[in-house]
């Protein structure tokens, strides 16, 4: 199969390149800048590929649509809602990686995006790929969900989908890795300010928060908001989200553990710790996400602590598994990584 991707010069693109390269279904990933005039050699455009005797093309829809079955846009917010309509209007396979399609509500996409959203028609059409817990309905659009997202929405899945915890009390404190928020450099990305830091943002104004809310609501409408905050650190690559609930009467650690085994049984890439808590590093460079849990009878509290590698399972990984997904084909296919153990 031939695939296009484009925004390969960010790090989400290039993550996505190298996993697409080494897919057994792929047979050639044809790569389109926005910038390009004219084709130019891969290796011009991103150096960190080495020599290849490939080109990269000028973005043009009709060309994507000629020579490939599919196309991922690891673009930055703003760009599908503007270029996505051809693709929509032929049915045309696309995977966004961007949060343009995530919200189904246009006006939800102006709130946190601050940008002008899709029309309301095509945001109908796209399907949001939580691909370890939800089943393609049969869209051909695919809005691949944020890192923070999906770290929140798998650990919070079973508690929320099963009714173990009172619904008014979710609280997340997620942390990430500097790659988390692309390539361009911003005050508080710069070396002396990151390094040996730590610095909380977007307080209560974060991207994720909608899409993580209307899927919890999807599971369990007596949901009714969380609170959400970030916090950056110095880290190249991973996220882990710290989770916190009151427990509903009548449930202990015993009965939340079964349920988060029971949701995740036949998940190749989600384990659910038996004991003890995950750490970053045990996901990083892998598809996985690794959930613990910690339960305290005195506050009736639930610690849920949730980790994934924000590039892999968080963006290019997810999306590997929604095209997967989306073409049959096994949904470990090119997704066999070790973690980085030392
Ligand atoms: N980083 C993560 O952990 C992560 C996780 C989940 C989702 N995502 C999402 O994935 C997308 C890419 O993220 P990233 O971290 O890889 O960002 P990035 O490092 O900033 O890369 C963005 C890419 O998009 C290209 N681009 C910029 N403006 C464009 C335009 N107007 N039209 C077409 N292409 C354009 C850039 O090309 P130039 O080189 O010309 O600027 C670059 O190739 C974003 O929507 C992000 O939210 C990222």
């Amino acid at each position: 199969m031939n695939v296009a991707l484009t925004g390969i010069t960010g790090y989400a693109g290039m993550q996505l390149y190298n996993l697409l390269k080494n897919h057994p279904q792929v047979d050639q990933i044809n790569v389109y800048q926005h910038d390009l005039k004219e084709a130019i050699d891969l290796a011009q455009l991103n150096p960190k590929l080495g020599t290849t005797d490939q080109e990269a093309y000028p973005y043009n829809a009709q060309a994507v649509m000629n020579h490939n079955q599919v196309i991922f846009f690891a673009t930055p917010a703003g760009v599908t809602a503007e270029l996505a309509s051809p693709y929509l209007a032929a049915n045309f396979p696309v995977i966004d990686l961007s949060g343009d399609f995530r919200l189904p509500d246009p006006k939800d996409y102006e709130t946190w995006y601050h940008k002008t959203p899709a029309q309301a028609e095509e945001l109908e059409q796209a399907y949001y790929g939580l691909a370890d817990l939800e089943h393609n309905p049969g869209k051909t659009y695919i809005a691949n969900p944020g890192c923070y997202a999906t770290a929140t929405l798998l650990g919070l899945a079973p508690a929320v989908q099963d009714g173990l915890i009172e619904p008014d009390s979710i609280i997340v404190d997620a942390k990430s890795g500097l790659s988390g928020a692309g390539k361009s450099l911003t005050p508080s990305s710069h070396f002396v300010q990151a390094n040996e830091n730590l610095q909380v943002y977007k307080a209560n104004e974060h991207k994720h928060i909608p899409e993580i809310l209307n899927t919890l609501q999807g599971w369990n409408n007596e949901v009714p908001y969380l609170q959400f905050m970030t916090t950056l650190v110095p880290m190249d690559k991973g996220i882990l989200a710290s989770i916190y609930a009151k427990v509903k009467p009548g449930y202990d650690e015993k009965d939340l553990l079964q349920h988060y085994q029971d949701t995740y049984a036949d998940s190749p890439f989600v384990t659910v710790f038996n004991e003890g808590l995950p750490d970053v590093k045990s996901v990083v460079n892998t598809n996985d996400c690794k959930i613990g849990l910690a339960y305290n009878p005195v506050t009736n509290t639930v610690l849920i602590v949730s980790v994934i590698d924000n590039m892999l399972k968080g963006a290019a990984g997810q999306a590997v598994q929604n095209f997967n997904q989306l073409f049959d084909f096994d949904i470990t296919d090119g997704l066999h990584f070790a973690p980085t153990l030392y």
